[in-house]
């Protein structure tokens, strides 16, 4: 009987890895990937970062070069974008009319920015940056541009402010917060990077509402704020989070709730059926006390990875539970923000280290909930082991400088 195999939706990080994970398994069938982008699967986090600043060219993003795919045989379908699902017939729908048999699907369809609902939003110069595609427009933008708003001082705001300030633009942040990375790290870690901004010659308006975004002649001029104040700018960048692209998901009748609901082996409430990445909410251990229900959507390069390597092990016969320790990092001009865990915004701070090197180490219910470090990447890779292996640390035992953390997080339990 001839095989339909894997179709996956979606050519970025946890797409790709899905398909490489299976390959690497020795899974025989067909692996085709559908994706709406025409470049090669690429990495996106140099698009906020070296890529912005010209120091990294649009080959180095490749995950991996063509002649992998071919070797591996597996099947990009670039520039397609998926319409619907047949659960009954197992068809995928194309939007150019055809329709692909799959025997598994996965959906790794991914975010999309959060569009900012105000008046003049799509004058030109207002952009936004997700894909390869946005950051060469944003590229070329920064190039001729001199005076930069940013809406939102969320990761993506931020990086792209340092690239800029370090250009010699004059930037100014505006934030719906009282601080920077509120959702994602403490008032600690938030209060020293906007030290760090300032520092490289970046303003901030924090609690701030953006009413419109006024133009002459169909460009952006400024940025008007719900005080009545006009902040004056020829590039505006809005980078407020993103959205689970979950409509595929929903049209076919599987639940979504801020992402398509998955258990913890990945799968929807369709056996044929499973989602992985950014587009994908799931129950994790660490999310523990911090929604509901403990589940989970993250947004990360390690999440991506992570779960295309636990799904394509489970195609392959080897199942197990989704359970890897989450972890990110931003860059900013000289400074690396590294995370562990999920801490929620209200988990208590403790702070280890001194100056512009430290890490916060955050807890809730009592225990290791996440740390946060700038130049002790140290501290980093042991939150990370303390976290995947449970070992318990107290707040008092993070606070003491001659407590040793190596020990505790390379003893044998
Ligand atoms: N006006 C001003 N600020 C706003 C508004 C608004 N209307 N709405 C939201 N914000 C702020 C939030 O308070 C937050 O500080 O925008 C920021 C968005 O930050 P993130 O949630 O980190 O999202 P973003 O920076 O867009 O990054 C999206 O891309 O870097 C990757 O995976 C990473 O999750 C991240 C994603």
């Amino acid at each position: 009987m001839n095989r339909a195999g894997i179709v996956i939706v979606g050519g970025g990080q946890a797409g790709f890895q899905v398909a490489a994970s299976l390959r690497e398994a020795g899974f025989a069938d067909p692996v085709t990937i559908v994706g709406e982008e025409t470049a090669l699967p690429y990495q996106r986090p140099p698009l906020s970062k070296a890529y912005l600043a010209g120091k990294a060219d649009a080959d180095s993003l490749s995950l991996r070069p063509e002649s992998y795919l071919a070797e591996h045989r597996i099947a990009l379908m670039a520039g397609r974008v998926a319409t619907g699902i047949d659960r009954d017939a197992r068809r995928l729908r194309l939007a150019d009319g055809e329709s692909l048999a799959y025997d598994h699907l996965v959906l790794a369809t991914g975010s999309r920015n959060r569009p900012l609902p105000v008046p003049g939003a799509d004058l030109d110069g207002v952009r936004q940056l997700r894909g390869l595609a946005d950051a060469d427009v944003l590229k070329a933008a920064i190039g001729t541009a001199r005076r930069v708003a940013v809406v939102g001082a969320g990761f993506i705001g931020l990086e792209f402010a340092a690239v800029a300030a370090a250009l010699g633009l004059d930037v100014t942040v505006v934030e719906a917060m009282a601080r920077p990375m509120a959702r994602a790290v403490s008032a600690e870690m938030g209060a020293f990077f906007r030290a760090a901004q300032e520092g490289f010659g970046v303003r901030f308006a924090f609690e701030a509402a953006v009413e419109a975004i006024e133009g002459a002649d169909g460009r952006v001029t400024g940025l008007r704020l719900s005080g009545g104040e006009v902040l004056a700018a020829d590039l505006v960048l809005v980078g407020i989070g993103v959205l689970p692209n979950q409509e595929l998901a929903a049209g076919a009748g599987l639940a979504v709730g801020d992402g398509i609901r998955i258990d913890a082996m990945l799968a929807t409430a369709d056996p044929a059926i499973s989602a992985v990445g950014d587009c994908a909410r799931f129950p994790s251990p660490f999310a523990h006390g911090l929604s509901q229900d403990g589940s989970v959507r993250i947004e990360s390069v390690q999440n991506a990875i992570d779960q295309g390597r636990c799904l394509a092990a489970r195609l392959t016969g080897r199942p197990s539970p989704y359970a890897a320790v989450p972890w990110f990092w931003s860059d900013q001009g000289p400074y690396k923000l590294q995370m562990a865990g999920l801490a929620g915004p209200a988990d208590p701070s403790v702070v280890r280290g001194t100056g512009e090197a430290f890490s916060v180490f955050r807890f809730r219910d009592g225990a290791l909930s996440g740390v946060e470090s700038v130049n002790r990447a140290a501290d980093h890779m042991i939150a990370r082991r303390l976290l995947a292996a449970g070992t318990p640390l107290t707040p008092a035992q993070a606070a003491d400088p001659g407590f040793d953390l190596k020990a505790l997080a390379t003893a044998r339990t």
